[in-house]
């Protein structure tokens, strides 16, 4: 049976990886800062796998280190490792206070590099595993109002597929997932300043319905089988990553001009 840690596994494409794991005959330590939320998830996640609860804030490096070192020290190895724990603000850049501004460093890129950091020398020792940090589009394109999460993000996807070519040499992989809007209770949090997460999103990406958890899990799943470098989810977000690498000036002016529609309407809102 694989053995997989997924921090922020309490909620959101987490709970999902979670649940799709131990429905694929996985031991997973769902890994979580709120523990009543991932002995929740736990709980509800159907076998032939299993699913434990923890109490891992990624931004101690001891409290991630200590998860990794249970999972070897019961079962022997780590086979994956889901650096997914992450936070957002959606607001004027110049009303982020630097509290926020560390806050969302220590979680999202700190947080990896925990991950990274406990797991992938284990990883190498085995001469297997894989690791999967769950970045962003916001890490492949760039969009005002979040420039605190885009700059995380794109921190966690040169990372990743930096870390990627060196893993190779020592059969481990490296998959980095980049969805767009997910169903999850993130779209709702981080607000500052009258800006609504789910709108601005959904109006951003130019769709109706964010992607949906458990499909997200699935296609990550199976990208880890293939071992795939990205995960860009859904097709719509995948065109416009390829269009924005084609124009970057194109699609830099759009973002200017849905940034100050989107500031007409959070100031209506105040
Ligand atoms: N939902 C989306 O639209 C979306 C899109 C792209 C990327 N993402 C990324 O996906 C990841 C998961 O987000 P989600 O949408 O499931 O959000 P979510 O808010 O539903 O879940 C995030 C989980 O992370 C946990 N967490 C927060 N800080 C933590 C810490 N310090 N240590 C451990 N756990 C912590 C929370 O308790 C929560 O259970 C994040 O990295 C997020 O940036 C989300």
């Amino acid at each position: 049976m694989r053995t997989a840690i997924v921090t922020g596994g309490g909620s959101g494409i987490g709970a999902a990886l979670v649940r799709a794991l131990v429905r694929d005959g996985a031991h997973v330590v769902c890994a979580d800062v709120d523990l009543d939320a991932a002995s929740s998830v736990a709980a509800g996640a159907l076998g032939p796998g299993t699913a434990t609860a923890r109490r891992v804030d990624v931004t101690s490096a001891d409290d991630v280190r200590a998860a990794v070192d249970a999972v070897v020290a019961e079962h022997g190895r780590l086979d994956l490792m889901f650096n997914n724990a992450g936070i957002t603000f959606l607001g004027n850049t110049e009303d982020l206070t630097l509290h926020q501004w560390n806050a969302i460093i220590d979680v999202n890129v700190r947080g990896v590099v925990h991950g990274v950091h406990a797991a992938y020398p284990q990883m190498i020792r085995q001469g297997s595993g894989h690791i999967v940090n769950t970045a962003s589009m916001g890490g492949l394109m760039a969009a005002g109002l979040m420039t605190s999460y885009v700059t995380t993000k794109h921190a966690v996807v040169g990372l990743s597929l930096a870390l990627r070519t060196e893993a190779a040499g020592h059969g481990v992989g490296v998959t980095v997932v980049c969805p767009a809007a997910v169903d999850t209770p993130i779209l709702d949090k981080g607000e500052i300043g009258g800006f609504k997460g789910r709108d601005f999103y959904l109006e951003g990406q130019g769709v109706k319905e964010p992607v949906d958890p458990d499909l997200l899990a699935a296609r990550v799943l199976a990208a880890v089988a293939a071992d795939k470098p990205l995960v860009i989810e859904p097709r719509q977000a995948r065109i416009a990553w390829r269009v924005g690498r084609l124009s970057p000036t194109f699609v830099n002016k759009m973002a200017t001009r849905f940034i100050a529609q989107q500031r007409r309407t959070a100031a209506a809102r105040r």
